[in-house]
């Protein structure tokens, strides 16, 4: 374990980029090193939005900085570079700060190449980006899929918009959880069938579980296939004090619960998350093209195991926190197909807007993650399966 860097907000920042490099989670990686940093709250929070910050704008960023320099350069070098310029094209950094306080981090033999790039790139701005994925810092591909799925102008609104993530608030009970999620877990439990038995069948980290516990459900079972999730669900119920949540360490595929043994089943399940890519910022340089057919392919077979847990008269919920048609309205169409059994309820309204017969949520719409919903009830008298 690498010494902890201290005092200063930009230092801290280079180790966190240097970590994320070196393949850790943004997410799990900063506040191991705040931490043991020694900032001060501000700082802290400064030291944070110039990595996220930084790895969000990572394609740009280059951008700015490639068209001045003709050749590779060390790694801890292209991270300042990278550092510098999103402080000055992005957070409104003066630039003799932006470069001078970038410069004092980088090892003195850097320091001259890190200077000299840095001023040309401020002189270049604003920006002539050469074309959208480069100004918004997406992959070609996401940009592309995402176009063609919602149409141009709607798909650019939700990109944007995922680049200036607000912080998700606090619930009642302090657990932090974006709204689209909050409105989710409601969902799950609305209407009038009954609601006593309620399976999540991908249930880590347990945002959802531990909001139905507490709005209405007489007991969730809280299943994930990793064990580290359960655990992470247990933590987080254990917390909030919430006696009603058991845990299941199971594939919800080879599902080990009696068949209609549920009221209510929740499938929030593993996608592309291209609804929540401002959230995670490292995650849209992770997240591949072929992710999104093998995710709608399991995305079914869970939503069909799920109907099998469900008593006669119960309802399915199936949920993504993405805005792939594969993962959303084609997954509706094959379950419309091969489930009559399974009539779907009406969606919400605005600012969720029909998709297929669920309902989508883009993230431009409110502010919050971008999301799909479509919710199933199983016709009185016929077991699903
Ligand atoms: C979108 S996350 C769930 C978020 C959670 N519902 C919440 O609100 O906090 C998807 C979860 O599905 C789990 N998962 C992936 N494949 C699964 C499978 N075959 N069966 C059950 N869970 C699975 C992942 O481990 C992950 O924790």
């Amino acid at each position: 374990v690498s010494r902890p860097p201290s005092g200063d907000p930009r230092r801290v920042a280079l180790a966190g980029l240097r970590r994320v490099r070196q393949g850790a989670f943004a997410n799990l990686a900063m506040p191991d090193l705040l931490a043991r940093s020694g900032l001060d709250r501000r700082d802290r929070a400064l030291a944070t939005e110039l990595v996220y910050g930084t790895l969000r704008m990572q394609r740009a960023c280059d951008w700015l900085v490639g068209r001045h320099l003709g050749r590779q350069v060390e790694p801890v070098v292209a991270d300042a570079l990278r550092l510098g310029a999103y402080q000055l094209a992005f957070m409104g950094t003066a630039p003799h700060a932006a470069v001078s306080q970038t410069v004092s981090v980088v090892p003195a033999r850097a320091r001259p190449l890190v200077n000299a790039v840095l001023r040309r790139v401020a002189e270049g701005l604003p920006a002539a980006w050469p074309d959208e994925a480069t100004r918004l810092s997406y992959p070609d591909w996401v940009v592309e899929h995402l176009c063609a799925d919602l149409g141009r102008e709607r798909a650019l609104a939700a990109l944007e918009q995922m680049n200036r993530p607000t912080p998700a608030p606090a619930r009642p009970d302090g657990y932090v959880q974006d709204r689209a999620s909050r409105w989710v877990a409601e969902l799950a439990l609305a209407g009038e069938a009954p609601r006593r038995r309620v399976l999540d069948m991908c249930a880590g980290p347990g945002g959802k579980a531990t909001a139905m516990a507490s709005g209405g459900a007489s007991e969730v079972v809280a299943a994930d296939r990793r064990l580290a999730r359960v655990r992470l669900v247990e933590e987080n119920a254990r917390r909030l004090g919430l006696q009603r949540v058991r845990l299941v360490a199971a594939d919800g595929r080879a599902s080990p619960y009696r068949p209609g043994s549920f009221d209510r089943v929740l499938v929030d399940a593993p996608c592309s998350g291209l609804g929540v890519l401002g959230r995670r910022p490292d995650s849209r340089w992770r997240v591949c093209p072929e992710d999104v057919g093998s995710l709608a392919a399991l995305q079914r077979q869970l939503v069909e195991a799920g109907l099998g847990c469900l008593h006669p008269g119960g309802v399915l919920t199936y949920s993504v926190c993405t805005l792939t048609l594969d993962e959303t309205l084609r997954v509706d169409e094959a379950l419309a197909e091969d489930h009559p059994e399974a009539v779907a309820l009406e969606p919400p309204g605005p600012p969720w807007e029909p998709l297929g017969r669920g309902a989508l949520l883009l993230p431009q719409a409110r502010g919050t993650d971008g999301m799909y919903v479509l919710r199933l009830a199983l016709g009185e008298g016929r077991a699903g399966g």
